[in-house]
C-alpha cells in the first residue's frame, strides 16, 4: 500500500515536472479546424491523419507541427489533394509557417485576417478561385507569400492595401494570378521587400517611383496581358540591390537610361518585346556581374556595343549592323544624333534601320550614296535640332517646318555648303538665329519666340531680320556681336546636399559627386511666393506643393470665452469677425498655402493673429478630426514655439488664434530689409535666432514619438520674431490639417521647395531628421542672407543647397557666400560663422542617418550665444505640457514661468513682455465673457 502511494507520487512528481504545455491535449479549436480541412477534402486519406484521435500535437500527426498544444505548422506541399479550406480556417491564429503548394486546393480561399503569427504561406500552384478581400488583413508578421499560378477572381483582382501593414514583407509572388490595374504603390512602402514577382498578370500603368526606395533584389514584371505596363524603365535604375529584372513582353518605351551602370549587383536584365528606343548604353557592358542580357524585339538603334556577357540577345532591332562592336556609317551616326535629339519617334526609330539611310529611310532621300534631302516636315517632333547634322555636308535641302521643335537653331548648319533650302517654320525655336549664306532658301516664320517680319528672310546680310519688337531687337544684335551660348543650363537643380565634414569647410572644398534626386522649376520668383512646381527624378510624376511664406503673423493670444472653464479653447467666429473687422483685407498680414492671417484686436487692445484656415469641403470626419487635432496642439507650450492660443469652427469656418509678433517673419528680416527699411540683422542676433528655432525643434522632436510632432514645412518664413527679435516657430502640426481633396497632394507632399530634405520629396517618407534639414537651410540663410529658392539669381546660385556645393567644388572662398552685412573681418565671428556653416553642412547630410539630431545643434549653438540667456529660462521648456490639465491653469503656469525669463531680460519693455500680454489676454477674455 504504502509502495503504491509511493509510486502514485512519484508519477505525480514526473507530470509536475514535464512542460505542462507540451503534455495537455492539442487546443480543441484548433483540431475542429483540422478536422473541417480533413472533411472537406476530396482525397483526405493522402493525409495519413489517424482517425478517432483529437490530439494531433501529442500524437504527431503527420504533416502537423505544434508550439505546444497549438498548430504552428501544416506542411503537405505536393501532396496531391484536391478540394477546399474551411472558412474559419483563421481560428489557427498561432499559425506559423503554412505549406500547401503545389496540389489541387480549390474553390475559395478563406480569408487569413488576423493570423498575426503567420510568416509563410505557400499557397501556389493550386486552383483557388475566389480571394476574398479581407484575406490580407493584420498578417503583421507576414514575411513571405506566394499566391502564384492560382485561377484567382478571374475578372480581375486588385491587391488590397492592408497589404501595406505586412512590413516585414520579403518575398511576394503573385505570378499569373489575375492581378489587374496599376502595379500597386504602396509596395513601395515595404521596406524589406527584396523579391516581387508579379509576372503573368493583367497589370497596366507605370512602375510606380516608389519602388526605387525598396532594397529589391528580383523584379519580374514581365509578360503582362492586356495594356501592359508602360512608361520608362529608368526606376529600375535607382534599385541598387537589383539582381534580376524581368520587364521583357510589356509596353515600355524611352530609352535604357544610362546610369543603368549603377545596378552593380545586375545579373539578368531582361527587356525584350517593349518598344525601347535609343542607342544601348555602352557602358551597360561594364556591369561586371551580368550574365544574360536580352533586348530583343525593341527599336533600339545604333551600335550594339561588344561584351562578354555570356547570353545576350538582341535580333529584331533597328540596329545599323548586327554583329557587336561594327561601328555605324558616319552618315548613320549623325542622322542618329538627329534621332536622338528629337527623342526618338517611333515611326521613324522603326524605319531608320540598318546601315544605309539611302535605303529607304523614311524622310531621308540620297543622291547617290549620299544623303541630299531630310524631308521630316509634319512629323510631330519633338526636341530640339542636333549641331552634327552639319556633319552631312551633302545635304541640299532641310523641311523640318510644321514639328515641336524647341531651343536654338545650331550655327553649325550655316557651314552646310550645299544646303540651299532651310525650313523652320512653324516651330517653337528660339533665337539667336544664325546667319546663312545667300545661296539658302531660309525659313522661320512662325516660331513664336522669333519675331519675323517676312516669311522668307531675304538672306544673306539680314539674315535674322529684326522687328519692331524691343526683345528681338536685342535678340538679333546679339546674334550679329556674340557666338551662340548656351542659354538654358540643363535644369539639374536636385536638392544637392552639403556634406561638409568637419572643420575642412573652412579650410578646403574639395569635389566630390552630387546626384540630383528632384527636379524644381519655380514659377514665380516672389520673396514671399515659393509656389513651384517639382518633378521627382527618372518619373513623370509631377508633385505641387501650394505652400507658401506667411510673413507675418501668430502666436499665442487669446480664446476660451464661454467654455475656457472647461479646459477648451473654443471661440466664437463672432468675436474674430470683430476683432478683425470681419476679416477685412487692410487687417491681411499674409497669405500661405493654409489659409489667410488677420490682424486682430480684442476689446482691450490686445492684438492677435487670426488664421482663416481655406475652407477646402470638410467632412464632418473632418471637423472632428481638425477639432482632435487642435485641441492637442493647442496644448503644446514652449517660448520658442508660436503657440496655438483658440480656434474657431462653425460652418465651414476654421480659425485659429495665435498671439501677434510684431517683428514678423524672419523672412523679412533676412531677405526683405532692403525694401521694407528695416536695419540688418547683425550676427549676434542671427545666432540668437538660430538657437531659438534649434530650441523649438528639439522641443517639438522630443514629442514627436507619440504625438506625431515633425513640423514638415520649416523656413524663414514661418519663423516669426517678436519685440525683442526672439524668434518662435510657426505653422507646427498644420500640414496634418489641409483637409484631402484638391489638397491631398499637399498632405501628402507639403513642405516648400528649397527646403525639402531629398527623401521626403523622393519618397514622402517623414522623419524628424527632414526637419533637420530644413533646419540646416535656415542656418545657410542666416549665413549667407540669400533665400533658399530663388530664380532671379544666376543658375549656380538658384538653389542655396547647391550654391554652397559649387563653391565647395571651384574651390571657392566661404568668405565669398558669407552676407556681406556680416563682418568677418572680425576673427571671431567668422570662426562662428564657420561653425554655422559647418553645422548647416552637417544638417544637410543628403543621408538622413547622417544627420545629426536637433539637441546636438542646440549643444553646438548654446555656448555660442553670449550672456544673456539666463539658464533658469531652459527649465521652463516643459511647463504646460501636461496634456490633461486645463488651459486656464496651463496659461497660468506658462505665464509664471515667462516672467521669471522675461523680468530678467527686458526689464525696460514691460508693454512688450509675455507675462503683460498675458494678463490682459486673460482679463480680455473674462470682459469677453461678461458681454
Ligand atoms: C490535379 O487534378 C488534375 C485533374 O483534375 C490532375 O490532372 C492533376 O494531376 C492534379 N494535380 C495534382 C498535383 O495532384
Ligand atoms: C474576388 O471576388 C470575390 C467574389 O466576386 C469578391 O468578393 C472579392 O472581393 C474579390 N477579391 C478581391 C481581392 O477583390
Ligand atoms: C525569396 O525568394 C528568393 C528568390 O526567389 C528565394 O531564393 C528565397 O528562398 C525566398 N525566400 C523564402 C523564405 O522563400
Ligand atoms: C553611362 O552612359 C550614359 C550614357 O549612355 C551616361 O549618362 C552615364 O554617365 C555613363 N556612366 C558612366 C559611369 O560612364
Ligand atoms: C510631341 O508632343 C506632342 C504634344 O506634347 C504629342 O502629341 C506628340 O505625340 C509628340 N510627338 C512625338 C513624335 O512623340
Ligand atoms: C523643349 O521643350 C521640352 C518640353 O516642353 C522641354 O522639356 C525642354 O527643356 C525644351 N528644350 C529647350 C532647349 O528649350
Amino acid at each position: 500500500m504504502r509502495y503504491r502511494v509511493n509510486v502514485l507520487l512519484l508519477l505525480l512528481a514526473f507530470i509536475c515536472f514535464r512542460d505542462p504545455i507540451a503534455w495537455s491535449a492539442t487546443d480543441p479549436g484548433d483540431v475542429a479546424v483540422l478536422e473541417k480541412i480533413r472533411k472537406g477534402l476530396e482525397n483526405p486519406e493522402l493525409l495519413q491523419w489517424p482517425s478517432g484521435d483529437d490530439d494531433p500535437c501529442g500524437n504527431k500527426w503527420p504533416h502537423v507541427y505544434c508550439a505546444g498544444n497549438r498548430v504552428a505548422q501544416i506542411q503537405v506541399q505536393n501532396v496531391g489533394l484536391s478540394g477546399p479550406l474551411p472558412v474559419d480556417f483563421n481560428k489557427l491564429t498561432e499559425l506559423v509557417n503554412l505549406g500547401l503548394q503545389r496540389n489541387n486546393f480549390s474553390g475559395k480561399l478563406p480569408s487569413f485576417g488576423g493570423l498575426s503569427k503567420l510568416q509563410y504561406a505557400y499557397l501556389n500552384e493550386n486552383q483557388f478561385d475566389t480571394i476574398p478581400s479581407d484575406f490580407f488583413d493584420g498578417l503583421t508578421s507576414l514575411e513571405v507569400l506566394s499566391l502564384s499560378k492560382n485561377p484567382l477572381n478571374e475578372s480581375g483582382w486588385m491587391l488590397p492595401s492592408n497589404l501595406e501593414d505586412s512590413a516585414q514583407l520579403t518575398n511576394l509572388s503573385l505570378i499569373s494570378c489575375n492581378l489587374v490595374g496599376p502595379l500597386p504603390e504602396f509596395l513601395g512602402n515595404l521596406h524589406s521587400l527584396t523579391v516581387l514577382q508579379m509576372s503573368g498578370n493583367m497589370l497596366s500603368g507605370e512602375i510606380p517611383a516608389s519602388y526605387a526606395s525598396t532594397p529589391l533584389q528580383i523584379l519580374w514584371l514581365n509578360d503582362q496581358k492586356g495594356n501592359q505596363i508602360s512608361g520608362t524603365i529608368d526606376v529600375i535604375a535607382s534599385m541598387t540591390m537589383l539582381h534580376e529584372a524581368w520587364l521583357h513582353g510589356n509596353s515600355f518605351t524611352g530609352t535604357i537610361p544610362g546610369s543603368i551602370d549603377q545596378l552593380i549587383s545586375l545579373e539578368r536584365l531582361w527587356i525584350n518585346n517593349n518598344q525601347l528606343v535609343g542607342v544601348i548604353p555602352e557602358n551597360i557592358t561594364l556591369l561586371n556581374k551580368l550574365q544574360s542580357l536580352r533586348l530583343d524585339n525593341n527599336f533600339l538603334v545604333g551600335e550594339i556595343p561588344k561584351t562578354t556577357i555570356a547570353n545576350f540577345s538582341f535580333s529584331n532591332n533597328p540596329t545599323c549592323q548586327d554583329t557587336p562592336g561594327v561601328p555605324c556609317a558616319p552618315q548613320v551616326s549623325v542622322l542618329l544624333d538627329f534621332l536622338e535629339s528629337v527623342n526618338y519617334p517611333l515611326t521613324l526609330a522603326k524605319s531608320w534601320s540598318g546601315d544605309d539611310p539611302c535605303n529607304g529611310w523614311l524622310g531621308v532621300s540620297c543622291s547617290g550614296t549620299n544623303v541630299s534631302t531630310l524631308n521630316l516636315s509634319n512629323f510631330n517632333l519633338n526636341g530640339t535640332i542636333s549641331p552634327s547634322l552639319a556633319q552631312l555636308s551633302s545635304l541640299v535641302k532641310v523641311h523640318l517646318q510644321g514639328n515641336h521643335l524647341n531651343g536654338t537653331i545650331p550655327t553649325e548648319l550655316a557651314s552646310l555648303h550645299s544646303l540651299n533650302l532651310l525650313n523652320l517654320s512653324s516651330n517653337n525655336l528660339e533665337p539667336p538665329v544664325p546667319k546663312f549664306g545667300s545661296r539658302v532658301k531660309f525659313f522661320v516664320d512662325d516660331n513664336p519666340f522669333i519675331q519675323h517680319p517676312e516669311t522668307a528672310a531675304s538672306p544673306g546680310t539680314k539674315g535674322s531680320g529684326p522687328s519692331n519688337s524691343s526683345r528681338s531687337d536685342i535678340l538679333s544684335s546679339d546674334s550679329k556681336m556674340l557666338k551662340p551660348v548656351v542659354v538654358v543650363i540643363p535644369v539639374v537643380a536636385g536638392v544637392v546636399i552639403i556634406s561638409v565634414i568637419g572643420l575642412l569647410i573652412c579650410i578646403r572644398w574639395k569635389k566630390s559627386k552630387l546626384s540630383p534626386a528632384v527636379v524644381i522649376h519655380p514659377k514665380q520668383p516672389s520673396q514671399t511666393d515659393n509656389s513651384v512646381r517639382i518633378d521627382i527624378a527618372d518619373s513623370n510624376a509631377n508633385l505641387s506643393s501650394a505652400t507658401v511664406d506667411l510673413y507675418s503673423s501668430i502666436s499665442s493670444g487669446t480664446t476660451g470665452s464661454h467654455s475656457l472653464e472647461s479646459g477648451n479653447s473654443v471661440v466664437s467666429v463672432q468675436i474674430l469677425r470683430s476683432a478683425t473687422r470681419n476679416f477685412s483685407s487692410e487687417n491681411e498680414l499674409g497669405r500661405g498655402g493654409f489659409g489667410v492671417v488677420y490682424r486682430g484686436e480684442l476689446h482691450d487692445g490686445a492684438r492677435i493673429a487670426v488664421k482663416r484656415m481655406e475652407n477646402g469641403g470638410m467632412s464632418k470626419k473632418g471637423f472632428d478630426e481638425f477639432h482632435a487635432e487642435i485641441a492637442v496642439l493647442s496644448k503644446v507650450r514652449h517660448r520658442n514655439l508660436v503657440s496655438l492660443m483658440g480656434y474657431s469652427v462653425e460652418e465651414n469656418e476654421r480659425l485659429l488664434i495665435y498671439e501677434y509678433m510684431s517683428q514678423g517673419a524672419l523672412s523679412r528680416h533676412l531677405f526683405g530689409w532692403r525694401e521694407l527699411g528695416l536695419d540688418p540683422l547683425p550676427w549676434p542676433r542671427r545666432l540668437d535666432i538660430a538657437l531659438d528655432v534649434a530650441r523649438a525643434m528639439e522641443y517639438l522632436h522630443t514629442l514627436a514619438q507619440d504625438k506625431g510632432f515633425i513640423h514638415r514645412d520649416l523656413k524663414s518664413s514661418n519663423i516669426l520674431l517678436d519685440d525683442e527679435f526672439r524668434a518662435k516657430v510657426s505653422d507646427f502640426g498644420l500640414v496634418k490639417l489641409v483637409p484631402d481633396g484638391d489638397h491631398s497632394m499637399a498632405t501628402r507632399l507639403a513642405g516648400t521647395i528649397g527646403y525639402l530634405a531629398p527623401e521626403y520629396a523622393v519618397s514622402g517618407k517623414i522623419t524628424t531628421k527632414s526637419d533637420v534639414f530644413s533646419f540646416g537651410v535656415v542656418l545657410l540663410e542666416l549665413v549667407t542672407g540669400l533665400m533658399a529658392i530663388d530664380e532671379t539669381r544666376s543658375d549656380e546660385k538658384r538653389y542655396l543647397v547647391e550654391w554652397f556645393q559649387y563653391i565647395k567644388w571651384n574651390q571657392g572662398k566661404l568668405e565669398d557666400a558669407v552676407d556681406p552685412q556680416i563682418n568677418i573681418s572680425d576673427e571671431k565671428t567668422f570662426q562662428s560663422v564657420c561653425k554655422v556653416v559647418e553645422l548647416a553642412g552637417h544638417c544637410t547630410a543628403r543621408d538622413p542617418h547622417q544627420r545629426p539630431e536637433m539637441g546636438h545643434a542646440v549643444t553646438v549653438l548654446s555656448p555660442m550665444v553670449q550672456k544673456w540667456e539666463p539658464r533658469d529660462c531652459d527649465s521652463e521648456n516643459n511647463v504646460g505640457i501636461d496634456f490633461g490639465r486645463p488651459l486656464l491653469q496651463m496659461v497660468m503656469g506658462w505665464r509664471d514661468a515667462d516672467s521669471k525669463c522675461f523680468t530678467t531680460l527686458s526689464s525696460d519693455d514691460s508693454k512688450g513682455s509675455i507675462s503683460n500680454r498675458l494678463d490682459r489676454f486673460v482679463s480680455s477674455l473674462y470682459s469677453l465673457d461678461g458681454r
